[in-house]
């Protein structure tokens, strides 16, 4: 990159009819010259120098710069300020900021805020920083977004140790950054009450995103038998438990998950009716369909099969796999919730790996509806990337 003046970057003519489309991503082929420091705040030129806007830079990953504002105003405590608010109140008129419950408050760049999400497990607030400029603001940002809540933290912990932090030369970090976390945050969803590891879960400590369709999977659920299939700490199937599903088993590969699991079911009476079982999902579900098991409603919900566009192809027959031996163990006119969390496997290709799997398992298969993650990962249409998670509701014959 040509060096100019510090602070201010100038994009090609690609980069600005990019930038003028809505997408707040400058790739770093799309820079023509100027330089910043990791994680500044900095002018974007076009290569006539009208200002374009405001974004956070990083030295070193594809992604050169993330834009936060195309104002030529340079945003100060109030810009930073109302971002966070809006975020927060847009949770509060969502009804997600009861006392106990849990909910994203902040989705990163679909939310103005470029690499900083925050998710809200009752009084305990875990924050991910993913980029250069939101390590870079940290505290400044936890400072505005305890001044934005409508009520005071207990804990504030900071999960800062998702893998890509290394496309940002960025080391992990797990800390808890204000008041303490003895053991498990106990949360609700509805009438659904569970334990978090926010310390050492998954993600922040639990998958949000699911929340919704959970409650539409638990309505497919009574008096069937439930397979709960990459269970994580089992929320499908007690949820579908609650909803009078008659037995559910669970499968996942991770130990830790499965006992949170089986804690959570006794918490919501309903460990009678449920079973964990470690094992690897692919070959358990063909493992179940050999021995003749059936179910009145599965769960499929892998962790991302491709992360990266070159993964795709794999990724299709891995879906394709999944889905067979999903579909091959629905009781006749019973259930399948199928998902997928890779950005990369757009819905219609999602539609269509799920129609080989139909064609391949022999089954008439309809689509009742296809989902995606809860209203408050909320989806930037500009930025098609903050739209990953896709939830298929499909009923088998
Ligand atoms: C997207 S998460 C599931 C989230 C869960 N359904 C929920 O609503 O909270 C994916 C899960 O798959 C598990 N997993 C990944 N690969 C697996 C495999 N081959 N067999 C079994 N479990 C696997 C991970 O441990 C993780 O818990």
């Amino acid at each position: 990159m040509r060096r100019t003046a510090m602070g201010k970057v100038i994009t090609t003519g690609k980069g600005r009819r990019w930038i003028l489309g809505g997408h707040p991503w400058i790739y770093r082929d799309d820079i023509a010259g100027g330089e910043g420091e990791p994680g500044e705040l900095l002018c974007v030129e076009d290569p006539n120098q009208n200002t374009l806007g405001w974004g956070l830079f990083s030295s070193s990953s594809r992604i050169a710069v993330r834009m936060v504002t195309r104002s030529a105003a340079q945003p100060d405590r109030a810009f930073w300020a109302e971002r966070i608010g809006r975020a927060v109140r847009t949770r509060e008129r969502q009804g997600l900021l009861e006392p106990a419950d849990a909910c994203r408050l902040i989705n990163g760049d679909a939310d103005g805020l470029p690499g900083w999400v925050v998710d809200r497990y009752g009084a305990t607030a875990v924050i991910q920083s993913t980029v250069q400029g939101s390590d870079r603001m940290r505290d400044f940002l936890v400072e505005l977004l305890v001044e934005a809540l409508p009520f005071p933290l207990d804990a504030i912990v900071e999960r800062s140790d998702s893998a890509v932090r290394k496309h940002e030369n960025l080391v992990e970090r797990v800390q808890v950054l204000h008041g303490s976390v003895d053991g498990p945050v106990r949360v609700t969803e509805g009438d659904l009450c569970y334990e978090v590891d926010v310390l050492a879960g998954h993600k922040t400590g639990a998958y949000l995103d699911q929340r919704t369709n959970r409650s539409k999977a638990a309505a497919r659920a009574r008096g069937r038998r439930v397979l709960d299939a990459f269970s994580y700490d089992g929320l499908f199937g007690i949820r579908a438990a609650l909803a009078g599903a008659e037995t559910v088993v669970c499968v996942d590969q991770s130990e830790a998950a499965g006992e949170r699991l089986l804690r959570n079911a006794e918490l919501n009476g309903v460990g009678e009716r449920i079973v964990f079982e470690r094992a690897n999902c692919m070959a358990d579900l063909r493992a179940r369909k050999d021995s003749g098991e059936r179910f009145g409603l599965v769960v499929v919900d892998p962790p991302a099969f491709a992360r990266t566009k070159r993964e795709v192809e794999g990724a299709e027959r891995g879906y394709v796999e999944l889905n067979l031996r999903a579909m091959g163990l629905v009781d006749e006119g019973g259930s399948l919730v199928s998902a997928s969390c890779s950005y990369n496997v757009r819905d219609d290709l999602f539609l269509r790996l799920l129609a080989r799997a139909a064609r391949d398992a022999q089954r008439r298969v309809w689509l009742e509806g296809l989902c995606g993650a809860a209203v408050d990962h909320c989806v930037l249409l500009g930025l098609p990337e903050s739209a990953y998670l896709k939830c298929a509701f499909l009923r088998v014959e």
